[in-house]
């Protein structure tokens, strides 16, 4: 038979004109389509990605980790040191601005050294970023040591490779000052490469694993505007902490007569349950140390008085109405 009808091609049954079909059969089509998912799609894992998600499992980590971390916990004992090694002071973690000196430092005397730069120039850079890596290592151990333990495991072998970068670009300076420049360009590169491996780590923990970034509810996304009813007063214990839920959010309440206090339960800095923890006073104000690793948290508007959190706990207006119902409403 003719594929051309009246001066038209013959489209086969049950197919759309216009669109383009697949040269498969219909039959065949699921079981390409598995395989291809299979190569490429869905088991796909790129390879760093699942060294990275190796060494999250890597439990042989585990004691070298238990002895580092006890040792910092030692090290730094809560107070403002410590709260400005967290990067408390600037709202935010300090350790990712802290590294862009080594690593843009390094950077820049590998590509002086490729294109044939200034040695003078490469010798500074390589100098730089040596002593850059100093405050670099100190807030990031501060971080690490608050961390959970797969985090942790990928912290260690980040903060390695980049101790094992800092000792080649030590080496390379000795080198390039001993007039050794062929020796000293290969260690820069080779330190540069390491460098780079731990980057990848650092990014893996902070943008897969979540350390650094504020783990407290969404409160602007998961409540809405205006004021909500919450509960009774007096269902409230005097003096104690307690959790209540607001839609999502799981909230702490602390009363004080009528005075009530709420904030998001889930703590900023890795979602410990708040309402677990102690109430403390600092300088005569009220706060929440968090059971986890110790965050404190002023009661009455989430402000961070200890790290290691750095984002500020969402907090609450609360008001009782004549009728005696606790109402709130976030805080801007
Ligand atoms: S979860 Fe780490 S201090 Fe709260």
């Amino acid at each position: 038979m003719s594929d051309v009808v009246h001066g038209r091609p013959r489209v086969p049954a049950g197919t759309q004109p216009g669109v383009r079909q697949s040269p498969l059969p219909a039959s065949a089509r699921p079981a390409r389509r598995k395989k291809l998912a299979r190569v490429r799609g869905l088991d796909w894992v790129p390879r760093p990605v699942n060294l990275a998600e190796r060494i999250e499992r890597a439990h042989v980590l585990d004691r070298p980790i238990r002895a580092l971390s006890g040792t910092v916990v030692r090290a730094l004992p809560t107070g403002p040191r410590t709260d400005a090694l967290h990067g408390v002071p600037f709202g935010q973690p300090a350790h990712p601005a802290l590294v862009r000196l080594p690593l843009g430092c390094w950077t820049s005397a590998v590509l002086l050294d490729v294109f044939r730069g200034s040695e003078r120039a490469s010798r500074v850079l390589v100098f730089a970023g040596v002593l850059g890596l100093a405050p670099a290592a100190a807030t990031g151990l501060a971080d690490w040591s608050a961390l959970h333990r797969d985090q942790q495991r990928v912290g260690l072998v980040h903060l390695s490779c980049q101790a094992f970068a800092g000792l080649l670009f030590g080496g390379s300076l000795a080198a390039r000052l001993d007039g050794r420049h062929r020796l000293g360009k290969g260690l820069s590169a080779a330190g540069l490469t390491c460098a780079t491996a731990g980057a990848y780590l650092g990014g893996h923990l902070a943008l897969r694993l979540g350390a650094g970034a504020s783990h407290a509810d969404q409160v602007s996304h998961l409540s809405g505007l205006g004021w909500h009813d919450l509960c009774r007063l007096e269902s409230l214990p005097e003096r104690r902490m307690v959790r209540r839920q607001l839609g999502y959010l799981s909230l702490l309440v602390y009363r004080s007569g009528d005075s009530v206090r709420v904030l998001s339960d889930r703590c900023a800095h890795l979602g410990g349950p708040l309402h677990q923890g102690r109430l403390v006073s600092e300088r005569g104000v009220a706060c929440v140390t968090c059971p986890w690793h110790g965050s404190t948290f002023r009661l009455a508007d989430g402000r961070v008085v200890h790290g290691p959190a750095t984002a500020r706990q969402p907090s609450f207006e609360a008001r009782v109405t004549t009728e005696g119902l606790v109402q709130l409403r976030p805080r801007p």
